[in-house]
């Protein structure tokens, strides 16, 4: 039996290069040792304002990127949250036994409490209760995740440690697993890549608006002249060329860079030539892809559906726990 795996993306914007390294691209290779389910959550997406009209095309447009990106139908589960109730069932049990203040040292909480200072809402506070569900529902074991996330997966094994102790053993304790890029800078080089900072590149963009975004990509900034020596460690380009590059190229960046014998753009360039290969392949799937929606609703219908199956039997088992579960009684027939 392979372990199973959890993980979630929000159904909000582009998906770009950060998600992509920070877990798409790793979870592309866990897909054959774990029992992988992939979910668009589009709970999580509501607790800051969505548009409604729009939310039924991206919640299919990151569905479509994301089979693009190399989650194989074939080789894993793929739903859309909130297609199984029992998220919202289980993360209200899990509610009564979170204490306010972890929920409240939540630093994703302070940031978008800070981004989204007109609507402060109970849901924008409980959000990793919710996170803690979703990977609770399926007894996932493992959480492939970027840093960002690891306080909640954390918290999601406070709360495993309370339920089991207070109930009976029934959650594993999960655990993150981080790529080999947990964290991918923005554009701007200062605040980490996001949809919400608009400092990304999404993984379906045409090279020209790559090479657009790219080219004006903050550097080094000590570095003011072409003929000035530059410091490849605090240069975000440098950075990306890890992901993206061959080893001879990310030598001759940071030499390059030191020295004075490459300029800013000559680096970039070389870094661009490197995304368009990555993400060609990945694009020319997605533009087919958006040709054919139906597939992909069938796949989402499909995971679905398997995810409702193994959520009914999580529920009856976590309620049966709880005593939340009336036996019938033997009928007393009257003398
Ligand atoms: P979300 O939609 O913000 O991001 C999806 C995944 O991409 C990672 N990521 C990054 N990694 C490295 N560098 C970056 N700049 C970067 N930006 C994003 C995120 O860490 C994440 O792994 N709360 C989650 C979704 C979620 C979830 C879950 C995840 C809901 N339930 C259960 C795991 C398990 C989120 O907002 O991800």
């Amino acid at each position: 039996m392979k372990k199973r795996l959890f993980s979630g993306i929000q159904p909000t914007g582009e998906v770009h290069i950060g998600n992509y390294l920070g877990a798409i691209k790793n979870w592309v290779s866990l897909l054959d040792p774990y029992d992988c389910i992939f979910s668009i959550v589009d709970y999580h997406a509501i607790t800051v304002p969505q548009d409604p009209k729009s939310m039924p095309k991206q919640i299919l447009h990151v569905a479509t990127v994301n089979i693009a990106a190399g989650l194989d139908p074939q080789r894993c589960t793929l739903f859309v949250q909130s297609q199984v109730c029992e998220h919202t069932e289980l993360a209200w049990i899990f509610h009564t036994i979170t204490p306010m203040g972890h929920l409240e040292r939540m630093t994703q909480f302070k940031d978008k409490a800070k981004q989204h200072r007109e609507n402060v809402n109970a849901g924008l506070f409980s959000y990793p209760i919710l996170q803690a569900a979703d990977i609770m529902l399926y007894k996932a074991e493992a959480v492939p995740v970027g840093e960002d996330q690891v306080q909640h997966i954390e918290l999601s094994r406070e709360i495993a440690r309370k339920f089991n102790a207070r109930y009976g053993n029934i959650f594993p304790e999960p655990q993150e697993l981080l790529s080999t890029a947990p964290r991918i800078m923005g554009l701007d080089a200062k605040n980490k890549m996001s949809k919400s900072l608009n400092n990304y590149i999404s993984l379906i963009e045409s090279p020209e608006d790559i090479w657009k975004k790219l080219s004006v990509a903050v550097t080094d900034e000590n570095r003011k002249r072409r003929s000035d020596p530059g410091d490849p460690d605090k240069c975000n380009i440098y950075h990306l060329h890890k992901h993206f590059s061959s080893p001879e190229e990310i030598d001759w960046s940071a030499h390059g860079c030191r020295t004075a014998g490459i300029g800013c753009l000559d680096c970039k360039r070389c870094l661009w030539k490197n995304i368009v290969k990555e993400l060609t392949p990945i694009r020319e799937k997605a533009m087919a892809l958006f040709e054919n929606q139906n597939y992909v609703i069938e796949v989402l219908q499909k995971g679905a559906e398997r995810c409702q199956e193994m959520a009914r039997q999580t529920m009856q088992e976590v309620k049966e726990a709880i005593g939340l579960q009336l036996t019938p009684q033997p009928v007393k027939t009257k003398v």
